[in-house]
């Protein structure tokens, strides 16, 4: 443990900044490098080395991991599902790019262990919706979907062919207040929490029956550190893992911000991200990562209601 030295690229997004905090708590603020194309928050920013760095720039990545001698990386750089829509060359630049350079330097042994996150948008239309299985039709219809499911096939090739030790998650949308979201579709989950305490209502860009798979930040960083940390035989997926919390519809997210804002009031006007969401699975089995590495998610629809609440008005 002393010799893990991390970067995390990508780390001022919403999941990355959290992740960092979480990984200097874990392993020294010395030993976890952030790096971004932008500055982060103060906290992100002092609370550990920070390098400003275009993921694409396989030069400057590579000599930032010689410079701190890094074994691991968090590649959180992307670009998102609703963003991506609008810039697709763009996206599927970032997209990739970011992830050959990293794989190329871990296959040339200049980095030991890699998390790459996959997303739920692997999945398409044609999947089965409910409880969708590890393995199964996977035809993504968005550039982000194609991009992850690409992305997906050149991770369990690197492992296979080279040995690159790379490991990943189908993210479902992730829930958090400390951060932003950064352009997908499981963003209303995150924007509703904002009105219903500033103005007391929202008016939500899916439509009230649309059920997504959702987690609370927290357990989503729990599971990106537990399948990192795991021994390397336990980790028998070397795509990407389904991993799954909870699901609800805005309809229900609504009715459980009432039980503590009674004033609260939804509306629906369904944009183009609709067609998004009605692509994507709606449940997920995520058997194989509590099986294999012993995953367990803590929050649920309840809990991570009045952590929200609570978050946002401290
Ligand atoms: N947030 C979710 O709900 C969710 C769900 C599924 C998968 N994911 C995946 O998790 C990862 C992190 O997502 P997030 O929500 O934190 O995204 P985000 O958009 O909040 O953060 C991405 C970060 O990458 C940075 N970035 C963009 N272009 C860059 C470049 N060229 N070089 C360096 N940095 C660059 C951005 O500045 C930003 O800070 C992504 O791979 C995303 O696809 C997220």
């Amino acid at each position: 443990m002393d010799s893990k030295k991390i970067l995390v690229i990508g780390a001022a997004g919403q999941i990355g900044s959290e992740l960092t905090l979480k990984l200097r708590e874990f392993f020294g603020k010395d030993n976890v490098i952030a790096s971004d194309i932008k500055d982060g928050s103060e906290e992100l920013m002092f609370s550990g080395p920070f390098e400003i760095a275009d993921a694409t720039d396989k030069d400057l990545i590579e000599e930032i991991i010689t410079k701190h001698q890094i074994t691991d990386v968090y590649l959180m750089a992307a670009m998102l599902s609703a963003t991506a829509e609008k810039i697709p060359m763009k996206a599927w630049h970032l997209n990739m790019e970011s992830l050959f350079i990293i794989l190329n330097l871990a296959k040339d042994q200049k980095v030991n262990r890699v998390f790459w996150p996959s997303s739920i948008a692997v999945f398409g239309p044609t999947t089965p919706k409910e409880d969708t299985p590890q393995t199964t039709v996977m035809e993504p219809s968005t550039v982000y979907g194609i991009s992850k499911q690409t992305g997906e096939r050149w991770c369990e090739y690197y492992f296979n062919k080279y040995g690159v030790d790379v490991r990943s998650l189908r993210y479902p949308g992730i829930i958090s207040y400390k951060t932003l979201p950064g352009g997908g579709t499981t963003d209303y989950a995150i924007e509703i929490f904002h009105e219903a305490i500033k103005n007391k209502k929202y008016s939500s860009f899916l439509s009230e029956k649309t059920g997504l798979p959702m987690m609370f930040m927290d357990d989503a960083i729990k599971a990106t550190v537990d399948i990192m940390e795991a021994p390397s035989e336990n980790i028998k997926v070397r795509s990407s893992y389904n991993l799954a919390a909870m699901t609800f519809t805005p309809e229900e997210l609504a009715n459980q911000i009432k039980t503590q804002i009674p004033e609260f009031e939804i509306s629906y006007e369904p944009d183009f991200r609709q067609s998004i969401a009605d692509s994507w699975p709606s449940s997920i089995d995520d058997s194989e990562a509590r099986k294999d590495w012993g995953w367990e998610h803590e929050y649920d629809l309840s809990k991570l209601t009045s952590t929200m609440i609570e978050g946002l008005k401290n």
